[in-house]
């Protein structure tokens, strides 16, 4: 019996957004393999499942969690596979205003003017909330920069997954200005930490279909050596 995790315990899970139908799996080989047989009973694997029916949301609606839903997430996100435990990332939260100041640096950082700047500088505001995903690398002699920041980016997709699982809309984005100087002054990046992206995060508008994507032929991209 695996001991419950009393971080994940204080941040019950938040119910999910009513906005979003579920998904039902039509596919056959999706069926096949989304579920598994006990000696009785057809028990669905809820991960898959959520895998299976995740997709982003470029539009989102003006709705966003709270901090207070966001908190679990992120101590469910914080489960990422991570060499030497070294938790090289961190979140900051863009709400209101700071996400004006986000298009500001954007900006700053472009050579953009006049109605290309007010273009520019509203891209940060298509959504309430924008989730800034830092990898901070840490002093390791065990553990590349690049392992670090692969941990880091494992976050970032866990916390997608876990948000479009909880309901919201979410997209991974980072556009031509991530890496400037105006950017990293906004976020307060110190020297051992890059921006990977922002999550934009939101509300799933009414009548969202269901993601479309290309199945992969699995044989193409699992070789054996
Ligand atoms: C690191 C990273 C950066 C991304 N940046 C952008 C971006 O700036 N603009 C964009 O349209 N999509 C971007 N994407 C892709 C979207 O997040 C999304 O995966 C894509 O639109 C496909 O949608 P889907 O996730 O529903 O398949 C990025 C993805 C990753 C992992």
């Amino acid at each position: 019996m695996v001991e419950p995790d009393p971080l994940v315990e204080s941040y019950p899970l938040v119910e999910p957004n009513p906005l979003v139908e579920l998904v039902e799996t039509t596919n056959a080989v999706n069926d096949m393999v989304s579920t598994s047989s006990t000696s009785s009973t057809t028990v669905l694997r809820p991960v898959l499942a959520a895998v299976q029916r995740r997709r982003s949301h470029s539009k989102v609606t003006a709705l966003a969690p709270t901090r207070a839903e966001l908190l679990p997430l992120v101590v469910a996100a914080a489960r990422v596979p991570d060499h030497g435990a070294l938790r090289p990332w961190r979140l900051l939260e863009l709400r209101g205003e700071a996400r004006e100041r986000l298009g500001e640096a954007f900006v700053a950082a472009s050579t953009c003017e006049g109605s290309d700047a007010i273009k520019l500088a509203g891209k940060p505001l298509r959504a309430p909330l924008l989730i800034a995903v830092v990898a901070a690398r840490r002093v390791s002699d065990k553990v590349a920069g690049w392992e670090q920041d692969a941990a880091a980016a494992g976050v970032a997709h866990l916390l997608t997954l876990l948000l479009n699982d909880s309901g919201w809309g979410a997209m991974w984005r980072t556009g031509p200005f991530v890496r400037t100087a105006p950017v990293r002054a906004l976020h307060c990046l110190e020297a051992n930490e890059e921006l990977l992206g922002w999550l934009y995060v939101g509300g799933v508008p009414a009548g969202s279909k269901p993601g479309v994507r290309m199945s992969i032929n699995p044989e193409e991209f699992l070789t054996v050596l």
